[in-house]
């Protein structure tokens, strides 16, 4: 198969949510851990201006339990944004005009039982029909000039096929990712012979590994349809996408910027800092506040 069969333009985005969130606990008794604010807005509500500012226009929930917040939070609040404007509050109904989801862009499927990414994934084959879509991890955050899924578009354009999001890690936390085996390096994108998926340090083929963003091909679904159990006895993503290998191209991206995973306390409170460092209202005393809590240490 040719690059060209498969680098049609991606339009959808699929956010697989039904996960519990406890390290959070109790913090995520009630909430769902994606309603968690990375400054001022949710940790969803980054994921999905980013995948908006990389041309995506579906949006696809992979729901579970307990989770109705997430689709009410992109709503129109008529009562809300009434008392806002009649205070005149207007750049607070500009920003929560900008939180809701363009109509009818919606879409929401659920993960009835936890078992595995990979399952997520294939909860929403019917939505994602037959076209590439992305896939974006809510916990994973990148800070970045250029939002990390437009680079990894962007990049797709030119070179099509299945790409994951790749960063170096330290060897000692393989076992908390996928790890690509590297066939290649050629600047940012990684030919990939074959992803391991949470290896032992002393197993990793390497130590690059897949942060939450990927471009994929519908023909995943063949695989994942099939319901392979791997690593800790979960339907994987990873093992779906090393299924790829040698029938359609399959690569890491190098992205630019900087990653904070938000599904432990220090990432989510790293991301808050570096997030609120670069505020436009409050970054200078942020900033402030950090130089003088260092100088007590
Ligand atoms: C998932 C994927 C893994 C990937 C990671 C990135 O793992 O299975 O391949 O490296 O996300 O955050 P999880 O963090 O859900 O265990």
């Amino acid at each position: 198969m040719s690059n060209k069969d498969v680098n049609r333009p991606v339009r959808k985005a699929v956010f697989p949510v039904a996960g519990l969130g406890t390290r959070f606990l109790p913090a995520t008794k009630v909430m769902p851990k994606e309603m968690l604010p990375l400054v001022d807005r949710p940790l969803i509500q980054h994921a999905f201006e980013e995948a908006r500012e990389a041309g995506i226009e579906e949006f696809i929930f992979v729901s579970g339990r307990h989770k109705e917040m997430l689709e009410e939070h992109f709503d129109y609040q008529p009562e809300l944004m009434e008392t806002l404007e009649s205070r005149g509050k207007l750049d607070m109904v500009e920003r929560v005009r900008d939180s809701e989801m363009p109509e009818g862009k919606l879409f929401l499927t659920r993960q009835a039982r936890p078992l595995g990414l990979g399952h997520a994934i294939w909860c929403a084959h019917k939505l994602v029909g037959n076209e590439p879509f992305a896939v974006m991890l809510v916990d994973d955050v990148v800070l970045a000039d250029t939002p990390c899924l437009k680079q990894m578009i962007d990049c797709y354009a030119d070179v099509g096929g299945n790409m994951a999001a790749v960063m170096d890690v330290p060897r000692a936390d393989t076992a908390k990712y996928g790890v690509l085996d590297v066939e290649s390096e050629n600047g940012q994108v990684v030919g990939i012979k074959g992803l391991v998926e949470k290896p032992k340090p002393e197993d990793a083929p390497s130590t690059l590994s897949i942060i939450g963003r990927y471009i994929l091909q519908p023909e995943i679904f063949e695989y994942l349809g099939q319901f392979n159990k791997g690593a800790g006895n979960e339907i994987q993503l990873t093992d779906a996408i090393a299924h790829q290998i040698g029938k359609q191209p399959v690569n890491g991206y190098r992205f630019d910027g900087t990653r904070y995973d938000c599904g432990s306390r220090l990432g989510f409170i790293q991301a808050n800092i570096a997030f609120g460092m670069r505020d436009p209202e409050i970054g200078t005393s942020v900033c402030d506040f950090v130089k003088k809590q260092a100088g007590t240490l």
